[in-house]
């Protein structure tokens, strides 16, 4: 039984050790994993309580001044770039940093797009990440990376003043896919950690003040069977490769759930939480004397 001390970072850090034996931790933090989800990533974008998070996001770092014309952002992680392409117009630069070959050159294409000359691209993995300066704001959103305290420590360490960090907050649960892993793994699937509880705690025991919001809601995916087919398989091949067979019964359940367009809709119900940290509040960065 490990000691309960609360105040103390480490009881925190202690509980974030990833477990070596988690699959789906293993798998989420390799390229090829989102080289592979990449081609439909920002189909999650035409959902409306998705819409609702990125703007409520991007109000906050406004209202706060971390995004502004004279900062520089850095977005660990950045996938695709939902976050970035949405935070260049309003700031001096976005330095986007992932792992993922495919999710890199969707951002790539929007970063032409949307003619974003201030967005750059840097495909490394955050462990290997090393410059001499430091970020006004470092945001981090919806990676496995939030999982271990040391990449954490390493967002704290390049922010000078402002942190932003998304990710889940105790409610995950897609009806379709549970069903579907239990007929194939014969269990559901649980992705542990990366909850907003340890992340926020261990901030907080450090004397910072996380500012905490919200969103809940349904993450609607309607997509025609196919693209459903390769998206349920993906998630189930996070826990293990499927057999022949077994895609094939993945195949023959979603056909059962399709409509007459042969589409099928898959909804998460979800609750996510943003974390704002201004180190100007931290404990010891401020007196009335
Ligand atoms: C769910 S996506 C989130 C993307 C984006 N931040 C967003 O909110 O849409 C998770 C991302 O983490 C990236 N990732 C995983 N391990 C990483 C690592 N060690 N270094 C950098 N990026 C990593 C993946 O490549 C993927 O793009």
């Amino acid at each position: 039984m490990k000691d309960i001390n609360p105040s103390s970072p480490e009881f925190w850090e202690s509980l974030a050790i990833p477990e070596k034996k988690d699959q789906i931790n293993k798998r989420c933090l390799e390229a090829k994993t989102w080289d592979k989800a990449a081609a439909t990533y920002d189909d999650l974008e035409k959902c409306k309580d998705y819409q609702n998070q990125i703007n409520s996001i991007l109000n906050i770092l406004q209202q706060k001044g971390a995004l502004d014309k004279k900062n520089i952002v850095m977005d660990v992680a950045c996938g695709t770039g939902t976050y970035a392409i949405r935070f260049a117009p309003f700031c001096k630069s976005v330095t986007c940093l992932d792992i993922s070959t495919g999710m890199l050159k969707k951002l790539e294409e929007k970063k032409k797009h949307y003619s974003l000359s201030n967005i750059e691209i840097v495909r490394k993995s955050w462990e290997d990440f090393k410059r001499d300066i430091s970020f006004d704001l470092v945001f981090c959103s919806m990676t496995p990376l939030l999982r271990d305290i040391k990449n954490l420590k390493k967002i704290l360490n390049y922010s000078k003043r402002f942190i932003g960090i998304v990710t889940w907050a105790g409610i995950r649960k897609n009806r379709l896919l549970s069903l579907i892993s239990r007929e194939i793994l014969g269990e559901e699937i649980h992705q542990k950690g990366q909850d907003i509880t340890i992340i926020f705690n261990y901030l907080y025991s450090l004397g910072y003040a996380p500012h905490l919001t919200f969103f809940t809601g349904c993450w609607e995916r309607t997509k025609p069977i196919k693209d459903q087919i390769e998206r349920m398989i993906w998630r189930l091949e996070l826990k293990r490769p499927l057999k022949r067979n077994e895609k094939d019964e993945v195949k023959r359940i979603l056909e059962k759930f399709a409509d007459k367009n042969g589409l099928v809709k898959s909804v998460t119900t979800v609750r996510t939480a943003f974390m704002f940290i201004d180190k100007k509040e931290a404990k010891g960065a401020f007196s009335c004397d």
